[in-house]
Parts: C-alpha cells; sequence; structure tokens
C-alpha cells in the first residue's frame, strides 16, 4: 500500500454527513423505498454496460451502509468497501457478512486512499460528490477515484438543468441560504476525468423528470 497523503482536516470536518454514529447510519438503511430502487436501478443498468470480461474487482467508496456492495457482491463481483463513518462500516460489515459475501471492508478517507495505483478493475463513488460546493474538492477526489482504479469509474453527480437544480438555485438566489446539494456540469466532470486519463463511456439518469441526480461511467484511456 502507498503511504497516504496526511488529509486536509478541513475537508473532512467541513463535510458534517460521515456517518459515524449508529443513528445517522441507521436512518441511511431506512431512506425511501421509491428513491432507494430508482437509484438502485440507475447502478445496475450502468454496471450492465460494463464488458463482462474486464471487471472482476470493484471498490465502493463511500460504501455508507453497504447498499451498493451488497448488490454488486450478489452479482459475483470481488468487492472492497470503505467509508469513513464507524457505524456506516459496521452495518456493511454486518450486511455483508449476513448475506455470505466475502467482502473487504475498511476505513479510508476518499481524499487519500491508501490503495495502491490501479488497485480495481472499477470504482463507484454514489452520492457523495455533490456535497461538496468547492470544485477544488470535486477536482481532487475525481482524482483520487481515477488513481486507484485500472478502468472504470462510476460517479453520481447533480444535473444544473433538472427542475430540482434549477429550483435549489433559485432559492439560494432569494434567501441567500446556502444550498446542501451542488450540481456539477458532465461537461466539468469530463474535463476533471480528462485530466486524469479517462474518457465518457456511458450515462444514465434517474428516472422522472424532476430528478437531477445522474450516474457517468468513465473509462481509462488505453
Ligand atoms: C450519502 S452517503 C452515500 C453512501 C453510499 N454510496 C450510498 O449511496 O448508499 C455518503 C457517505 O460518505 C461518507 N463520507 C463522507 N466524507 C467522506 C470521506 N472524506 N471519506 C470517506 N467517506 C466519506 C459518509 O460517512 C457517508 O456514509
Amino acid at each position: 500500500m502507498n503511504s497516504p497523503t496526511q488529509p486536509s482536516s478541513n475537508r473532512v470536518l467541513n463535510y458534517e454527513r460521515v456517518k459515524s454514529d449508529k443513528h445517522s447510519a441507521q436512518l441511511y438503511t431506512r431512506r425511501k423505498p421509491a428513491k432507494h430502487k430508482s437509484e438502485m436501478k440507475m447502478v445496475s443498468q450502468a454496471v450492465l454496460m460494463l464488458p463482462n470480461d474486464e471487471v472482476k474487482t470493484f471498490l465502493d467508496v463511500p460504501c455508507g451502509v453497504g447498499r451498493m456492495s451488497l448488490w454488486l457482491g450478489q452479482k459475483g463481483f470481488s468487492i472492497t468497501a470503505s467509508d469513513l463513518g464507524e457505524a456506516a462500516l459496521d452495518l456493511t460489515k454486518r450486511s455483508m457478512s449476513d448475506a455470505g459475501i466475502n467482502a473487504d471492508v475498511n476505513s479510508q478517507n476518499i481524499f487519500s486512499m491508501t490503495y495502491d495505483d490501479r488497485s480495481f478493475d472499477a470504482t463507484i463513488c454514489f452520492r457523495l460528490l455533490h456535497h461538496f460546493s468547492d470544485q477544488q474538492n470535486q477536482t481532487d477526489l475525481i482524482a483520487e477515484l481515477c488513481r486507484c482504479t485500472k478502468k472504470y469509474v462510476l460517479i453520481s453527480y447533480l444535473s444544473p438543468y433538472s427542475y430540482t437544480s434549477m429550483r435549489r438555485k433559485m432559492r439560494k438566489l432569494l434567501t441567500g441560504k446556502p444550498v446542501k446539494q451542488n450540481p456539477t456540469s458532465l461537461r466539468e466532470l469530463k474535463s476533471m476525468f480528462s485530466a486524469n486519463g479517462f474518457e465518457l463511456f456511458s450515462t444514465v439518469k434517474r428516472s422522472g423528470l424532476l430528478h437531477s441526480l445522474q450516474l457517468a461511467t468513465f473509462a481509462k484511456i488505453d
């Protein structure tokens, strides 16, 4: 393993959503079923587009309470699941072992993971990017995902062009209150991935006109 560079403590401390405590981790296991179902559908659509023979190992980061890891493990991928939240990791360990799936579940700061370069055939980063308003955080996060990945990075993002994103923007303009969800355009994403030698492979949208959540897959340029 590489020796990790020391994470910027601000990045971790500014991010209030680390699921270290049992309560916030438990809440995540009780997400609205329809929302959960449509998010899992996006992931399954994106994963089914990956060439079978190229992807055996998957990194799920941040894994949260392990819903992606569980699904990917059930599909037969070899799973490494990482998060900073202790309670989230405990729940992930438990659900993987209940399902009889052997996974490496461990604590990592996504900005400075201790994995070697190109450790995983594919990496999924679901529902994290939009929590960072600062472009440098987004750039650093993407660089770290690309560093650890041999071939494919799947990343969710919020489109700025959906009704929901526009409504949030209007609310911010009118009330001055900061928004917690920060959109990123596909053009910006492409540019951040291209700086790391990756190109767009596929995109999947969450069903429904109002939703801004999208999932893009980027592939390493050989
Ligand atoms: C919204 S949840 C998404 C979890 C999972 N991908 C899913 O969709 O179910 C975000 C997760 O990011 C984790 N997290 C926040 N900052 C992190 C960091 N710097 N490194 C690793 N995990 C982090 C939180 O603990 C939380 O479990």
